[in-house]
């Protein structure tokens, strides 16, 4: 086990936790409040079933995996590890957490990611199946 996984601590967000998890949804380049990335909404999707763990190093928030609940699928969003500790395990934890989460809850669990990003698919592709032929639409507000 390397140093982040020994120290860090893996636990549902508290709201006192969102300032740090919307800066390092920014460091990682995936910060949209206008689409939901708020406070409003995260509390709106655990009060629906969904979760949002937090990696915590210290006071810092380091990792997060949001898993939305629609009653029919999970969806797994944000998935980030804060750039100064990635490639040390934590990726991989958080999303064997979300798999936990599906298989406990007995739910099919699904994602987006862009073809090109490759620690990412990587990770997917160990556990999780591509949709051939499908493509994703979405209509923008
Ligand atoms: C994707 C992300 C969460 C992975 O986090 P991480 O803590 O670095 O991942 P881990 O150290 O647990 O590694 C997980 C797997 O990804 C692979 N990986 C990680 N970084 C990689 C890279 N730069 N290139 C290729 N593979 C990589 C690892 O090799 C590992 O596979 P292995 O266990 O078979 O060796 C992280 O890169 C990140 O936050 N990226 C920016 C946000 C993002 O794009 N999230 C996904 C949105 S869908």
């Amino acid at each position: 086990m390397n140093a982040a996984m020994k120290t860090a601590t893996l636990r549902d967000c508290e709201g006192s936790d969102f300032s740090g998890i919307f800066s390092l949804w920014a460091a990682v380049g995936m910060l949209s409040p206008e689409r939901g990335d708020n406070a409003e909404t995260i509390r709106k999707t655990i009060a629906h079933g969904g979760r949002l763990l937090v990696y915590k190093e210290s006071h810092q928030v380091i990792g997060s995996v949001w898993i939305t609940n629609d009653t029919r699928r999970l969806y797994l969003h944000h998935l980030a590890v804060h750039p100064d500790w990635q490639k040390q395990g934590l990726g991989r934890r958080l999303f064997n957490e979300a798999l936990a989460i599906a298989k406990d809850l007995g739910m099919q669990l699904k994602l987006e990611v862009h073809q090109d990003n490759v620690p990412a698919r990587k990770l997917y592709d160990s556990s999780m199946t591509v949709l051939e032929g499908y493509v994703v639409y979405q209509r923008r507000i």
